[in-house]
């Protein structure tokens, strides 16, 4: 299992809840994954302070599951900003592959038949988020998913199911050695329309982002899954990319991507479009693999409804794109009348086949979705 989470101190306090992620927290360590996964804004400022404060927070999980975390830009708005996250989660940071040729760093964390690739793409100034790919960097996430020496089955797609509509796409097993591959990031690749996220919010993501896409459309090998962070409002996109060029199959190839939202939002009931996706939640991602090496993502959802942690039903009303119909209300009300009996077979359920599973939690206090539109 592996969560995702968003973590932030200080400030906001309006719109952050220490006793909703003490909460998700508890949930999450309660679920017992076996893989976290933190796609950055643990701190507001990057304030050495805020960095102890993230730590003590994350020390159940760091204490007790495998653990990578990526920074955001909010852990970033200091010059001592890597000395500080060196400092309190350079364990828990990868890693990292040294490309002398390219001049790049590219952390890598490895669990069983799971591989992350994470990519720092945050570089803040005082005024905004903005984010930017380096070029090394860049050639180097290239490089690395193009082994010319590897070998790779041909494509088989599992069925499709209802949940592939919300949560799903069809899988390829272009995996890396028959490896689930995870791409993390900070900054949204598309939004929740499913458009170029930095066309529509040109100072809130990473400016060059069409070159990720890119890179990922050359790749020999494709992510399974793109999991960011950053806004605040959880959301799933299925990304596709043009097959490798040594595939016959001229069919485009689907990667999930997933924002799991913050896992510290201070609860209110949606008034408004705006105000909807004001609740905290987290994801946790199941991975299995068939006997044909098809791997399959299951996502199951946990969000809090202002007074405890539930585990939501599909389909996910808290990934509702705008445009929907709003049906919060009713479906928070049903949530919490299955609370009890989903919560208990949820844990159950975690990682069934024993495979690597994945779960994602938004952060703590604040997020790196919230991090960014406090920067606007
Ligand atoms: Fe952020």
């Amino acid at each position: 299992m592996l969560a995702y989470a968003n973590l932030k101190y200080g400030g906001r306090t309006d719109m952050f809840c220490p006793e909703t992620r003490q909460q998700m927290l508890d949930k999450l360590v309660e679920l017992k994954p076996d893989v976290v996964m933190i796609t950055g804004d643990l701190t507001y400022t990057s304030l050495p302070s805020e960095f102890a404060a993230a730590k003590l927070a994350l020390r159940p999980i760091l204490d007790n599951f495998p653990t990578f975390i990526i920074p955001g830009n909010h852990d970033k708005y200091t010059r001592s900003h890597i000395t500080e996250m060196r400092k309190h989660f350079g364990p828990w940071m990868g890693v990292t592959m040294v490309d002398s040729i390219h001049n790049s760093l590219l952390p890598v964390f490895s669990y069983k038949d799971l591989y992350i690739l994470g990519i720092d793409s945050a570089v803040p100034n005082i005024l905004w988020s903005r984010g930017h790919y380096h070029k090394n960097l860049l050639k180097k996430l290239g490089v690395t998913l193009t082994p010319e020496h590897e070998q790779y089955p041909p494509r088989v797609y599992p069925p499709l199911t209802e949940r592939v509509r919300y949560l799903r796409a069809p899988q390829d097993c272009l995996n890396f050695l028959n490896k689930y591959v995870i791409l993390a990031t900070h900054y949204p690749v598309l939004d929740r329309n499913g458009k170029d996220y930095s066309k529509v919010h040109p100072y809130h993501g990473a400016d060059n982002n069409f070159r990720l896409m890119q890179i990922l459309d050359s790749a020999q090998v494709k992510p399974h899954m793109i999991c960011h962070g950053h806004d605040h409002q959880a959301f799933s996109q299925i990304l596709e990319v043009e097959p490798p060029a040594s595939d016959p199959n001229p069919a485009k190839i689907p990667i999930e991507i997933h924002n799991p939202g913050s896992l510290s939002l201070k609860y209110s009931m949606p008034k408004s479009r705006s105000d909807w996706h004001r609740i905290a939640g987290m994801n946790i991602y199941h991975l299995s693999r068939d006997d044909v090496g098809v791997w399959t993502t299951d996502v199951e959802r946990w969000i809090h409804n202002g007074r405890e942690v539930i585990r939501e039903e599909v389909p996910y009303s808290s990934f509702r794109k705008f445009g929907e119909e709003d049906p919060f209300a009713v479906k928070t009300s049903a949530s919490v009348a299955a609370s009890s009996d989903s919560g208990s077979s949820g844990s159950s359920s975690v990682n069934p086949q024993g495979s690597v599973s994945a779960s994602t939690s938004a952060t703590p206090q604040a997020e790196s979705t919230l991090n960014a539109e406090s920067k606007q």
